[in-house]
């Protein structure tokens, strides 16, 4: 039975330079291991900085081998300053030309249980070409919130138990409400997952994470490792 390996933390005063440096690795990795980089996007404000560092890397990095989904979007059109999309279309996609195929976006014009069902058939199309029971990110970006939450996993939702869905529709605590989420059994199918923290009023919350404690304490990749990349 593989057991979760212990989080990497890696602490930097060049927080967005080392995420991005990360990122770019993994991404080297997994497209000679399988000539595709299947990379889960973290929304929010802390993970803008790294997609604009990522945006520079636009012609030294095979983008059209990346695919992008997103850990989660709020329920608001794709050019709504809420919008997970948008922050990282306008920080990264516009600048990398990822083919437009490539980018599984979460419909947050639409309902949510729609544009969750729609989001998770995406996925499921993919992982069966991989011949895969769950799609596997080879890494997903994750954020942490003040409350412990990370995507859209917000302490004592539903969604937390669920065991078969991997998209599901839920509502928040941190406005706009609607969103829409990945689940624990997509998120820990992931080869790695980083979560991304520059924010020291998170540091307390941030250990009691480490000990397992809110919804990103019960991130534990199966068969994969998790990384803290914090910025000091
Ligand atoms: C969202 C994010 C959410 C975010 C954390 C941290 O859509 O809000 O997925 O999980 O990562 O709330 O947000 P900040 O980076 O803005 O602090």
């Amino acid at each position: 039975m593989q057991t979760a390996l212990d989080p990497t933390i890696q602490r930097t005063e060049n927080f967005a330079q080392d995420a991005a440096s990360l990122i770019l690795k993994h991404g080297h990795e997994a497209i000679a291991r399988s000539g595709l980089f299947r990379l889960g996007l973290a929304g929010g404000n802390t993970p803008k900085a790294v997609y604009q560092i990522l945006a520079q890397h636009a012609a030294t990095f095979p983008w059209a081998k990346v695919q992008i989904t997103f850990g989660d979007e709020r329920c608001v059109a794709p050019d709504h300053p809420d919008s997970n999309f948008r922050m990282a279309r306008e920080a990264l996609l516009d600048a990398v030309g990822i083919p437009v195929g490539n980018v599984f976006r979460i419909r947050g014009e639409i309902s949510a249980d729609q544009a969750a069902l729609e989001c998770e058939q995406q996925l499921k199309v993919m992982a069966a070409r991989f011949n895969e029971p769950v799609y596997r990110h080879d890494l997903l970006l994750l954020g942490l919130g003040e409350d412990g939450h990370t995507a859209s996993l917000f302490p004592d939702s539903p969604a937390l138990e669920e065991k078969t869905l991997h998209v599901v529709a839920t509502v928040g605590p941190k406005p706009p409400p609607q969103r829409v989420t990945f689940t624990y059994p997509l998120i820990n199918s992931a080869r790695c997952v980083a979560f991304l923290l520059k924010d020291p009023a998170k540091e307390s919350v941030f250990q009691q994470a480490l000990a397992g404690l809110h919804p990103a304490g019960k991130v534990k990749p199966t068969d994969g490792n998790v990384v803290w990349i914090v910025g000091t």
